[in-house]
């Protein structure tokens, strides 16, 4: 008998149905000089040009279409930015049909343009302190305090599905794909996509990509049980901070091919060559997948292959991380 996983192949291709026409069908796209560089051609999914500027929509939208509206006066979620974007965007595309209020709880270090777009979208955000336990903590105080119904950025099977669907058109879009590349943090779109891929074509190996600051993925794998990560983690990462957890675990443990961690200096590195030669905005998050396979590690591993895939999982760039581009009343 099949393992039981939270998330099935049907519970994506459902979710592709449901947020079909809401979401954009990102393209892929492809780069000769990255080609060159890594000697594999690579197809770049680029979820940086998804609305709210990450594929978390996918996974937000799906939860909250999937609630009952009748039981739920508001959604509550915490996150580090791009998943509290997507889950206001939700509620407020869901509000044309009944108004739902959404509280999200934010770390206190999130970037500002995060914060300001949550707002921007119509959401309240509640501060916590920059630790799980915190986040968990304020969000059920939240939950209680409102009434509503926690949508867990990564855990939520009904996110993981959401998250899913980017394999279901990676496939489409890419048919002789050999191997896919996936950024990690709390796992829901690693976990989402393996489930859909490994369904369809087992042979596709679904590789993860994780700083070496936040190796929960790396360590939990290397040491078969779930390992979290015992200190908030110090990346320029910031959407991979959060550990996987329970629901995302087993389907890593089993369908996930490997992990691949990187530091700091080659996520940078590789953001920097995604800017220059692609001329996409990615946020240092959606660079680790390129920092993985430039990795000497990955190298060996894929050296016979050709066609490899790449999550460009988002574009939210704090800007005013941007020396020049601050104006000149503010320097
Ligand atoms: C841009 C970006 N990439 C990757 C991730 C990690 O996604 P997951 O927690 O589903 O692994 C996040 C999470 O916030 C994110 O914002």
């Amino acid at each position: 008998m099949s393992p039981q996983y939270c998330v099935t192949l049907s519970d994506v291709q459902e979710a592709h149905r449901r947020i079909q026409g809401l979401v954009h069908m990102t393209p892929v796209m492809t780069c000769s000089s990255l080609d060159a560089l890594t000697e594999h051609k690579l197809f770049f999914k680029c979820e940086l040009l998804q609305k709210t500027g990450s594929f978390k929509i996918r996974g937000a939208l799906n939860a909250v279409k999937s609630l009952q509206s009748d039981k739920h006066t508001a959604v509550v979620t915490h996150s580090s930015g791009n998943h509290g974007q997507a889950l206001a965007l939700a509620a407020q595309i869901m509000g044309n049909y009944s108004s739902i209020p959404a509280h999200v709880v934010v770390p206190s270090t999130a970037a500002t343009c995060k914060k300001s777009a949550i707002r921007g979208y119509g959401a309240s955000i509640v501060e916590c302190e920059p630790t799980d336990e915190s986040r968990a903590e304020v969000a059920a105080k939240t939950v209680q305090k409102t009434g509503g119904v926690l949508i867990h950025p990564n855990q939520d099977p009904a996110v993981i599905a959401g998250q899913g669907t980017i394999g279901l058109e990676v496939l489409q879009q890419v048919p002789g794909l050999e191997a896919l590349v996936i950024p990690v943090g709390g796992g829901g779109m690693l976990a989402g996509i393996a489930v859909a891929v490994k369904a369809i074509k087992p042979d596709v190996k679904i590789y993860a990509a994780e700083p070496l600051n936040a190796d929960d993925c790396y360590r939990s794998k290397i040491n078969g049980i779930l390992t979290p990560n015992l200190h908030p983690p110090i990346t320029i990462a910031d959407g991979v901070k959060t550990s996987i957890g329970p629901n995302t675990w087993p389907i890593i443990r089993d369908l996930v091919n490997d992990v691949f961690v990187v530091t700091e200096d080659e996520i940078k590195s590789a953001t920097r060559l995604v800017w220059e030669r692609m001329k996409l905005l990615i946020e240092p998050t959606a660079g680790l997948g390129l920092a993985a396979i430039l990795s000497s590690r990955f190298q060996e591993k894929a050296r016979d292959m050709q066609n490899i895939g790449v999550v460009l999982c988002g574009g939210n760039v704090d800007l005013s991380s941007v020396d020049w581009l601050k104006p000149l009343s503010s320097n």
